[in-house]
């Protein structure tokens, strides 16, 4: 793949898809992190002389985070200090008219991708080379940049069909994201994976990837993660966990039993559970199961026992908090694990919504890496290729 390093950015035009996809809040932005990560490959082609155009998507077509990109547009200038200017479309003759005319050293974020229906349609890369967004732009720049790792598993074609018509390069955020996610094989051993929240479907197909890959050395189970895998090895946790488990996913019970049935000696489970009792957090051992109310986070048992774990770890990789972090009576089990997970060598953590709320806990100090891509992490960590990805290596 071609990095920044090997392109020439003087006053070249230059495609530079971001993924600025983030939280809203009212009008406005509710995390900024995705747009911070840019900051560096944005302020460096334009520290070089290229003429910048940005292309991203905002939510999706339907759904409330699905917004303009103006909000966006003003926190770039913020972050980079110096004015990003703002298109309100993203490939007519208005928006060509602005690359043309971008001065070099310069910036403009064209309006959400995804407001034309090709941008939220799957293609081959060839197909989405033809669509109007990649047709129509492409003769405007002079090459392709893509630093949008958290959308590389998405086959849109402002992600596959660019590469198709101009010299595709890894933004620094890319190349930051693969060196770490496409190298876990060369990172320090032993190895402890840490899987949490509610994408149990998720959770258990990269559990199951890693474990047959031999990347990891040990599986530790939380969240509702955690409690498919005990309803799994036949604890009663009681009704309502087991309600809150079916709800995510019909097989995750089974998938986690023929896991545990393969890998039993390498997956660990909670020892214990917080449950709500009136309005208190009463925790129990799992003898003391089932109860009426859902378990809502790991027990102090537990905590224990994956911080011993995770202090003899060389990699902590972790995805998912340990419960309903968000309910201060429930957050203890997320804030311990992840701080243990920071003493490993190297500590890394997915992305996505989870993230940006464990941000705002402070709970991602200290960590090697994060990760700016949820759904896109979750399949590298699966072993798949992303589909953005193998567009580079044209
Ligand atoms: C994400 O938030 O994971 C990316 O921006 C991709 O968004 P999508 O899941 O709506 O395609």
């Amino acid at each position: 793949i071609r990095t920044l390093d090997d392109l020439d950015a003087e006053g070249a035009a230059l495609g530079v898809r971001v993924d600025i996809n983030s939280p809203i809040d009212g009008d406005g932005l509710d995390d900024d992190a995705r747009l911070r990560a840019h900051v560096e490959t944005i302020a460096e082609l334009c520290r070089r002389g290229a003429r910048v155009a940005l292309l991203a998507h905002q939510g999706r077509p339907g759904g409330e985070e699905f917004t303009d990109l103006r909000a966006h547009a003003d926190r770039l200038d913020e972050l980079l200090g110096f004015p990003v200017a703002y298109s309100d479309s993203t490939f007519t003759a208005d928006a060509r008219e602005r690359i043309a005319g971008l001065e070099p050293g310069s910036a403009v974020l064209l309006e959400n991708t995804r407001f034309y229906s090709e941008e939220y349609m799957s293609f081959d890369p060839e197909a989405a080379a033809e669509t109007y967004l990649v047709e129509r732009l492409a003769p405007a720049l002079d090459a392709y940049v893509n630093d949008a790792f958290a959308t590389s598993h998405r086959r849109q074609p402002s992600i596959v069909g660019f590469p198709e018509l101009l010299d595709p390069y890894a933004g620094r955020v890319m190349e930051r994201e693969l060196d770490v996610l496409g190298n876990i094989a060369e990172s320090p051993e032993p190895r402890v994976y840490v899987l949490g929240g509610a994408k149990v479907d998720d959770s258990i197909e990269v559990a199951r990837s890693v474990l047959e890959r031999g990347l990891a050395d040990s599986v530790l189970t939380a969240g509702i993660v955690g409690n498919a895998f005990l309803l799994a090895d036949g604890v009663s946790l009681g009704a309502a966990s087991a309600g809150v488990v079916n709800e995510r996913s019909h097989d995750a019970v089974k998938n986690a039993g023929d896991l545990l049935d393969d890998f039993s000696h390498r997956i660990y489970m909670p020892r214990d559970v917080a449950v709500e009792r009136g309005d208190e957090r009463c925790e129990f051992d799992l003898d003391e199961l089932p109860s009426n109310s859902p378990a809502m986070d790991i027990g102090v048992r537990t905590v224990a026992a994956y911080a011993e774990i995770l202090d003899d770890a060389g990699t902590a990789i972790l995805n998912g908090p340990a419960g309903v972090f968000e309910d201060d009576r429930f957050e203890t089990g997320t804030l311990e694990m992840y701080s243990s997970a920071t003493r490993a060598d190297t500590s890394i953590v997915g992305g996505g919504d989870t993230a940006s709320a464990l941000r705002k806990l402070d709970l991602l100090e200290g960590f090697d890496h994060v990760s700016t891509g949820g759904g896109a992490a979750l399949r590298m960590l699966t072993g798949d290729t992303l589909a953005g990805v193998e567009a580079l290596h044209r």
